[in-house]
């Protein structure tokens, strides 16, 4: 009787995992088609010409977003995990390698606006054949079990397309603010609010903290292994600094008055010459903003966006404030005081709003830190060529956090670190202030 209890019981349990791995490989397969049918909206409403262009070396056309995309699954996963697959195009693993030294050579960074050809038809094909491929694999439970780590990798192939879904709407702002009619990408629904909420400060304790990634759901490598840290006592600011208080250090001569500036800064301002975030134009007198909805009025309540790190410092210095840490910033953000919660995907950023003590952590722009993009204590990148991922890239680079109005949904956490060079400004890049509470 025990025995057939037992039994009976280690019976039950297999067929309770079954149901449960089951329903995470159609979750899987479900979210795939999600991820990748969102792509292809994305790209939907612009033409053959617009996806070909490159208008800087930081930016990739779009086709070779859709195509960069595709050859990471067709080179991480299904190269290695799909018996029998047919390469689509030997060719494009020159074309569509990012930066994996561990894959081979590749086509220059900033000669990705040169590729006319594979056509952009072709780059459809291909995704259709990956796509096809890469469901079948998903569809084959058995596969998916005996192949240890593979859905790890497809969600590290899906968090990847996503990345790429914000870099795609970056990239093509940047390319159309380059076309003097200023073309919009999308029509714009809704309108400005009034004003924006008055800037308030919070406190935070300072002590021993834990930051970086926990829990069981999908993170970067970069932001493990969790971690102690010390914080003194601190103030972060209730919301990001808007258009309205980055015009007032604009028209303070903020831009002319290097004391304001790091040295890097001020030489930078010199020889780009900037006079303002990197979409402002001046317009009969009055500043006006491009945006993915075209040229338009500054909102003024809107939260300031595509300013570098050293505009960030810069205002924060004039301000008589101070950026806050990743630290200061990923401790605010779990303290259960504001809304960090996701927020619909948005072209703009919203006019910030609200009720909660701190107003939009997530979704609004990604806010600068004062802290350079390192590894964390006791960090391991991965094996492999996956390994390139992330880690090599731990130098020079500044943290920003909190998700930005195209990140897609869902995407981003509290522990996320994205990161850009301090003189970077195409990403929807904003500023939060800090201050030390002593
Ligand atoms: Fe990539």
């Amino acid at each position: 009787m025990t025995d057939e209890m037992a039994g009976a019981g280690l019976s039950v349990q297999t067929v309770a995992t079954n149901e449960i791995e089951d329903a995470a490989d159609r979750a899987l397969i479900a979210r795939y088609r999600s991820v990748r049918a969102q792509t292809l909206a994305l790209a939907a409403p612009l033409g053959a010409e617009d996806q070909v262009v490159q208008s800087m070396a930081d930016v990739s056309p779009t086709k070779w977003h859709l195509a960069h995309t595709t050859w990471f699954f067709e080179t991480f996963i299904l190269r290695d995990h799909a018996p029998g697959y047919r390469v689509f195009d030997a060719q494009f693993n020159y074309l569509f390698n990012s930066y994996y030294e561990a894959v081979g050579p590749r086509h220059a960074r900033a000669d990705r606006g040169l590729l006319t050809r594979p056509a952009l038809d072709e780059v459809h094909a291909y995704r259709a054949h990956v796509d096809a491929r890469m469901e079948a694999l998903l569809a084959d439970e058995a596969a998916l079990r005996r192949m240890d780590g593979l859905a790890e990798l497809v969600e590290l192939g899906l968090n990847h397309e996503q990345q790429h879904q914000e870099l795609l709407l970056m990239d093509i702002k940047h390319v159309l603010s380059c076309n003097p009619l200023r073309p919009a990408y999308a029509e714009r629904a809704g309108k400005n609010a009034d004003r924006a909420p008055p800037l308030r400060w919070l406190s935070f304790a300072g002590g021993t903290h834990e930051v970086g990634h926990a829990g069981r759901g999908f993170c970067f490598d970069n932001e493990t292994p969790r971690h102690r840290c010390w914080l003194e006592d601190f103030r972060l600011a209730s919301r990001p600094v808007t258009n309205a208080e980055y015009r007032a250090f604009i028209a303070d001569g903020g831009y002319e008055e290097p004391r304001w500036w790091l040295a890097d800064g001020w030489q930078t301002v010199r020889n780009e010459r900037w006079r303002a975030p990197l979409y402002w134009y001046e317009q009969d007198g009055e500043w006006m903003e491009f945006t993915l909805h075209g040229g338009r009025a500054l909102d003024p309540a809107a939260p300031v966006v595509h300013v570098s790190y050293y505009e960030a410092d810069a205002y924060a210095s004039w301000a008589g404030k101070r950026l806050p840490t990743e630290a200061e910033w990923e401790t605010a953000a779990t303290s259960g005081t504001g809304a960090a919660g996701p927020v619909p995907f948005r072209l703009h950023p919203p006019p910030a709003a609200g009720d909660a003590d701190l107003e939009q952590m997530t979704g609004g722009v990604w806010e600068w830190t004062a802290s350079p993009y390192t590894a964390y204590p006791g960090y391991r990148p991965a094996p492999g060529a996956v390994g390139e991922y992330n880690g090599k890239f731990m130098v020079n680079q500044m943290v920003l956090r909190g998700g930005c109005c195209v990140t897609p949904v869902g995407h981003v956490r509290s522990s996320y670190r994205n990161f850009f060079y301090p003189h970077q400004r195409w990403a929807f890049a904003g500023i939060r202030l800090a201050e030390d509470a002593a």
